[in-house]
């Protein structure tokens, strides 16, 4: 078949997207599904998931805890319509930062812009979606004038921000959701990235380029003489000043891949790089369908990640992995935690507190540096992880 771009804007499709609107879901906080968590997740995955709501509710979320929590999300969430949880959980203050692959994030903006995406089939002839101008992502249906009209939004954006020079994507997705509250009045009901603006919760992407914004911003660069340059390096100062400066800290990972580590590495960062011992994460739950023994990072455990400093030694019971495509996981777990005694926090807005806490950061590395050990002397232990506990 020769190239061309998928179907065009003027080819009927009317076949393959007669499927319901996807719209973003807020859970509410449903006693039944409470009672089904605690009464009937007796066992096996459904009694990890149990573990992971309570470990979250009864631990992270208490007041004298102060638990900095970072979310990190992989897998196709927002096209399947779990934007609404991010949402609901930062509009309540539980969870303070957030790390996405670019994917969840350009796919937010589809929603943000009001376009369609309809539910499914993954049992359809991806050759027939090709010439009617259908995108697919597995039963997710939406045609392929969103991804242009969507990029089209994101390069007139990129020219009207007048962003320059290297930024953290923290301050580019701020300034995007920002532009999105002035363009789509209403729409952090409904857009991760509106409501991240609205409520100061920071979004970092691990992989910045490998995403459709990431290949607007090249465009940018390469079509407009645009300097915006996303910089990796403020990306990792920026998380490793809000786990330097949480009293304890926590997260959620749902999925795994990259921003797992991106979070992950904070602490090694932390102790490895800059000599500062913070003694590793309070708490961990993860949601993945990945397995421990490929070895490779998503499946990892919290136990694994003791042994790099990553999760404190002493907290492994305040950790829990569930087994559980995330799509249905999550969902159960944020209705759980909004129903909770605890459901609601005062919001961190380190969006606004980067420079500070890197600032701090960079004092207490300083300081840090004047202990190190000099490159010819050997290293001979670790730092004591316990030290600032
Ligand atoms: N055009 C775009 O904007 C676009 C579209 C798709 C993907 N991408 C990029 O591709 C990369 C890969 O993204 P990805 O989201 O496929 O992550 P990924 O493939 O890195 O997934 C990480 C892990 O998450 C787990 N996982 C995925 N879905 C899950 C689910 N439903 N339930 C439980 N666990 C699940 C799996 O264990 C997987 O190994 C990202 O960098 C993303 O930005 C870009």
């Amino acid at each position: 078949m020769p190239y061309r771009s998928p179907g065009s804007p003027e080819t009927p499709r009317p076949k393959y997207l007669t499927g319901k609107p996807i719209r973003y879901y807020r859970p509410r906080g449903s006693a039944d599904i409470r009672t089904l968590i605690e009464d009937g997740f007796q066992a096996f995955n459904a009694a990890r998931l149990g573990e992971a709501c309570r470990i979250f509710t009864d631990k992270m979320l208490l007041p004298e805890n102060d638990t900095t929590i970072g979310l990190t999300v992989a897998g196709a969430l927002t096209p399947a319509g779990l934007g609404g949880c991010i949402v609901e959980l930062m509009e309540r203050g539980l969870v303070d930062f957030v790390i996405s692959t670019g994917a969840n994030l350009y796919h937010d903006l589809h929603y943000a812009l009001n376009f369609t995406l309809h539910r499914g089939s993954p049992f359809v002839n991806d050759v027939e979606l090709y010439e009617e101008g259908v995108i697919r992502i597995y039963d997710v249906l939406f045609p392929a004038t969103v991804l242009l009209e969507t990029d089209l939004y994101v390069r007139d954006f990129l020219v009207r921000s007048g962003l320059a020079g290297p930024v953290s994507t923290a301050e580019l997705h701020y300034a995007l959701g920002k532009d999105l509250l002035e363009r789509q009045p209403g729409c952090q009901e409904y857009s991760v990235l509106a409501a991240a603006a609205a409520a100061g919760v920071p979004i970092y992407t691990s992989s910045p380029g490998d995403s459709s914004i990431g290949m607007n911003i090249a465009y940018h660069e390469l079509m407009n003489d645009g300097t915006l340059m996303v910089d990796p390096n403020k990306d990792v100062n920026e998380v490793c000043a809000f786990i330097l400066a949480g009293k304890k800290n926590g997260c959620v990972i749902l999925g795994g891949g990259s921003p797992k580590n991106f979070y992950l590495q904070g602490q090694p960062t932390l102790w490895e790089v800059y000599g500062i011992p913070k003694g590793g994460n309070d708490y961990f739950i993860q949601i993945t369908t990945d397995s421990v023994v490929w070895g490779g990072l998503s499946g990892a455990t919290p136990a694994e990640a003791v042994s790099w400093g990553k999760v404190n030694p002493g907290v492994l019971p305040d950790t829990a992995v569930a087994y559980v495509d995330s799509t249905i996981g999550f969902p159960l777990f944020c209705e759980y935690v909004v129903g909770a005694p605890t459901g609601r926090r005062p919001l961190k807005e380190l969006v606004h507190r980067r420079d500070e806490l890197v600032a701090a950061l960079k004092r207490e590395a300083k300081e840090a540096s004047k202990q190190h050990p000099q490159p010819d002397e050997p290293l001979e232990t670790m730092p004591d992880l316990e030290r600032h506990r």
